[in-house]
């Protein structure tokens, strides 16, 4: 039987994460498949982090990333880019996942080519091309040019079943984030020295009692929320941190310079707020699951602190992520300063009020996400 090439392309960090379980379970069948792994490098320093603790090697690397580049920049390098790529490849399935420049525009290139996309994490939707911007337009453009799409939860099935995508190119198969994410924690579980080296890494890092003090861990980097909206969540923390003087704040900055820029400058001083880099995925979610409350506007940890039982304030108005807001454990918060001090105040003073939110469930699946993805590829 001749095997099928299978190419997967991305170049962020949360897709890296997402896609690293599925690279290894294609991978482990080497006599089905033909694994390419394509990295566009639309991050450079977070994508290595995650190429390195998930073992990933890229066949082809673009290395595009610029500093301070925009939506422009992006798309235009990995659309040329890939033409390329795909020319001299010609996979029979391009896997790309969730709603990042790389996503549109890879998906885009495949489209240009010929060669059928498959869409991971496809059918999220809040219907606000605004919200988050740009990633709903690049997911809705993306179901468009998708021929298999596989749909986290039965929610984002429907989502793709009321724009008229046929149920025969539908699959839920849960998200691939949750495989991830078991996959490190069991690793961390089983490894006594691993789990010493971790805590030792993380010791240093932050300088105070992590295993034992209560902290609120928090991330931030959403577009629209760059200029005013970070200023308020700025604002907001400034006034937590003062507020509660025994209480820590840990917060890995992004990258971005539109994020780098007003973190420093309000809460650089600022003596419970831990001001630290982008942690590698392994120590992060060790210290998410030894955290006490999440903050944050990302997508990715809004899946997976649910499943950790940590109850997770977002810096958002809408979310594509409904599920975990239904079940309790996710609370809508906006990048509104007023919202955000009392939200988290609730948390740190309310115990009842803080039971009920930290409640482990998992409604992005079980971990078997990549494995019937694989199944689907199989019979292609
Ligand atoms: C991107 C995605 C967003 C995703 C986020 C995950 C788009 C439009 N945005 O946003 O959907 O949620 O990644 O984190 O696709 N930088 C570095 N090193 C890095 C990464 C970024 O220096 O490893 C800096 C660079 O100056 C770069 C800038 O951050 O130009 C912006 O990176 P970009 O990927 O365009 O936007 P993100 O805000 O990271
Ligand atoms: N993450 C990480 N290190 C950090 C912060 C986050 O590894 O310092 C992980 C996190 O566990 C999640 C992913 O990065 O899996 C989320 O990435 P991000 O918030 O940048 O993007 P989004 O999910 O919003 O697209």
């Amino acid at each position: 039987m001749q095997k099928k090439k299978i190419m997967l392309v991305f170049g962020t960090r949360p897709e890296a994460i997402k896609m690293a379980p599925l690279y290894h379970a294609l991978k482990a069948q080497p006599d089905v498949f033909e694994t390419v792994l394509c990295v566009t490098a639309q991050h450079r320093q977070m994508l290595d982090q995650v190429l390195n603790v998930f073992d990933m090697k890229p066949d082809i690397d673009l290395n595009l990333m610029m500093p301070g580049q925009d939506l422009f920049d992006v798309t235009a390098a990995v659309l040329k880019g890939m033409r390329n790529v795909l020319k001299a490849h010609q996979p029979v399935a391009l896997l790309v996942h969730g709603d990042t420049t790389t996503t549109l525009a890879a998906a885009m290139a495949g489209f240009y080519s010929g060669v059928p996309v498959g869409h991971v994490e496809a059918g999220l939707r809040t219907h606000d091309l605004q919200a988050p911007f740009p990633e709903e337009f690049n997911r809705q453009v993306a179901s468009k040019l998708t021929k298999w799409h596989f749909a986290p939860t039965e929610f984002s099935q429907s989502n793709l079943l009321a724009e008229g995508v046929p149920q025969s190119s539908i699959t839920v198969t849960g998200n691939t984030v949750i495989d991830a994410l078991f996959w490190v924690l069991g690793r961390i579980e089983e490894d006594q020295t691993r789990r010493q080296g971790l805590v030792a890494f993380l010791t240093e890092q932050l300088g105070f009692d992590w295993q034992g003090q209560r902290f609120v861990l928090m991330t931030g980097h959403r577009r629209e929320n760059f200029g005013d909206g970070f200023l308020q969540i700025c604002h907001a923390l400034k006034e937590l941190a003062a507020r509660y003087p025994a209480v820590r704040f840990v917060y890995p900055v992004h990258l971005n310079p539109n994020v780098q820029q007003p973190v420093n400058a309000i809460l650089a001083d600022v003596p419970n707020m831990h001001l630290i880099p982008p942690l590698d995925y392994e120590p992060f979610v060790y210290l998410m699951k030894h955290s006490h409350i999440v903050l944050t506007d990302s997508g990715g940890i809004q899946e997976e602190a649910p499943s950790l039982g940590k109850p997770v304030l977002v810096m958002r108005d809408v979310t594509e992520r409904p599920e975990a807001v239904k079940a309790g454990t996710v609370r809508l918060v906006g990048a509104d300063r007023g919202r955000i001090v009392t939200s988290v105040a609730e948390l740190l003073d309310n115990d009842a009020c803080y039971t009920a939110m930290a409640k482990a469930h998992n409604p992005y699946g079980e971990g078997r996400a990549c494995a019937r993805i694989v199944s689907i590829l199989r019979d292609i």
